[in-house]
C-alpha cells in the first residue's frame, strides 16, 4: 500500500479492491475489528473546518480500538504562535502512527510527508485535492451500481475550487468507459490541471452549463456546493450561490437507477425535498466514507516506519498564491515534468 496518501493516484486499483473488500467486511462483521489498533494512535491536524472528514477519522479510529489526537481549531494549537508545518508534523510524527491533515494551503499534506516519519493522509489541502473523500464515493458508487464501469458521472457545482470534484475526477478517468458532463457557470469550470490530466488520459467529458439539459442522461449526479471560502470577495460568491438547486421537480426525467451524491456540507444546491427519493445517497455516502476509513487507517499502519524522504534544494519556484510554498518558505521547490511542461509537485499548477 502506498506510504502516503495524498492524491487518489497513489492507490493503485488492486489496492482500492482490497480496501473495499475489507470495508464490506468490516460493516459486516464489525466486532472482528474492534481491537485491531489498540495501543495505535491517529493524529488528526484539523487546520480548516470539518464535521463529517474529521470526525469519520475519529469514530474509524476508535471503532478499531486506537486513539486520537489532534487538534480541529490550530488557534488552540502551537499554530496560533507561529510554529511551521514542518515542525508540528515533526513532533507530531514523535507521538502518532498516522497523521491525517487538513490544511487550506495547496499542497500542505504533500508537505506534510516529506517530513514524517509516519504516513501522512491528506484530508483537504485548499481547493485542491480530497482522496479519502474520493473513497467514500467510489465505495458508494460501488455498492449501487454493482462495478465502476460504463457510466455517464455530471458533477455539478463548483468545478473550480471543489476539491473532492478534482479527485473525484482523477480517480474515476482510471474506470473503463466513463464519460464526464461538467455543470458549473463558464467562471468556475474544472482548473487547468485537471483539464490536462483529463486530455493527457484521453478521457472523455463535456463542459455545460444547465442541469435540467443533462439530468436524464446521468447514471451518478454529483452535487457539491459553491465553495464560499476559496473566493476573493463575498460578492463573487453571492453571485453564483443560487447557479445550482436540484428539487424533486427537477428529478422527474431522471434514471430510476441514478445515484444522487454529494460529498457534504450542502448548503442549499439540494433542496430537502430530494432527501426522500430513494436515488439520494448523500447520507449513506457519509456512512461508508467511516467504514471506507476504518480500512484505509487497518492497511496504512501496516507500513513499516520509514526515514522522511530526502529532497534537494532547486527546480523552478511555484506562483500558485494558494501553494504551500508560498507559505512555508523552508520548502523546497519540488516539480515534475509530462510532455515537455512543468508542473508544481504540490499543488499541481503549472509552471
Ligand atoms: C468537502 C470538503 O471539505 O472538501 N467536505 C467533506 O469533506 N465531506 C466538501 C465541501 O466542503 O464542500
Amino acid at each position: 500500500m502506498t506510504r502516503n496518501l495524498i492524491d487518489f493516484v497513489d492507490i493503485t486499483h488492486k489496492e482500492f479492491d482490497e480496501l473495499y473488500r475489507l470495508c464490506a467486511d468490516i460493516m459486516k462483521k464489525p466486532d472482528k475489528y474492534k481491537n485491531v489498533c489498540v495501543g495505535k494512535v491517529l493524529a488528526n491536524l484539523f487546520y480548516e473546518p470539518s464535521t463529517r472528514t474529521n470526525l469519520s477519522f475519529r469514530t474509524a479510529m476508535y471503532k478499531l480500538g486506537g486513539s486520537v489526537i489532534g487538534f480541529s481549531d490550530p488557534g488552540s494549537s502551537s499554530v496560533a504562535k507561529g510554529e511551521s508545518l514542518k515542525d508540528t508534523i515533526v513532533m507530531m510524527s514523535n507521538y502518532a502512527d498516522l497523521i491525517v491533515i487538513r490544511n487550506p494551503m495547496e499542497g500542505a499534506a504533500r508537505a506534510a510527508s516529506l517530513y514524517s516519519r509516519v504516513p501522512v493522509i491528506n484530508a483537504g489541502d485548499g481547493g485542491h485535492l480530497h482522496p479519502t473523500q474520493t473513497l467514500a464515493d467510489l465505495t458508494t458508487i460501488r455498492m449501487h451500481t454493482g462495478g465502476i464501469k460504463n457510466l455517464n458521472v455530471g458533477i455539478c457545482g463548483d468545478l473550480m475550487n471543489g476539491r473532492t470534484v478534482h479527485s473525484l475526477i482523477k480517480a474515476l478517468s482510471g474506470f473503463p468507459d466513463i464519460r464526464f458532463y461538467f455543470i458549473s457557470p463558464r467562471e468556475l469550470k474544472i482548473p487547468d490541471y485537471i483539464r490536462y490530466f483529463l486530455d493527457s488520459n484521453k478521457q472523455k467529458y463535456i463542459e455545460i452549463t444547465s442541469l435540467e439539459a443533462t439530468v436524464s442522461s446521468l447514471d451518478v449526479l454529483y452535487m457539491t456546493r459553491i465553495q464560499r471560502e476559496r473566493f476573493d470577495s463575498e460578492s463573487e460568491y453571492e453571485r453564483h450561490r443560487h447557479a445550482y438547486i436540484l428539487t424533486s421537480g427537477k428529478l422527474s426525467d431522471a434514471k430510476s437507477s441514478l445515484l444522487i451524491m454529494h460529498p457534504l456540507p450542502r448548503v442549499d444546491e439540494i433542496s430537502v425535498d430530494v432527501d426522500n427519493d430513494p436515488r439520494a445517497l448523500y447520507f449513506a455516502q457519509a456512512r461508508y466514507g467511516m467504514y471506507i476509513r476504518m480500512a484505509l487507517i487497518m492497511t496504512m499502519l501496516k507500513n513499516a516506519p520509514a526515514e522522511p524522504r530526502e529532497t534537494e534544494v532547486g527546480g523552478a519556484a511555484c506562483v500558485n498564491p494558494r501553494c504551500v510554498s508560498m507559505f512555508e518558505k523552508y520548502l523546497p521547490n519540488l516539480t515534475y515534468e509530462r510532455e515537455g511542461r512543468v508542473f508544481c509537485e504540490y499543488c499541481d499548477k503549472e509552471i
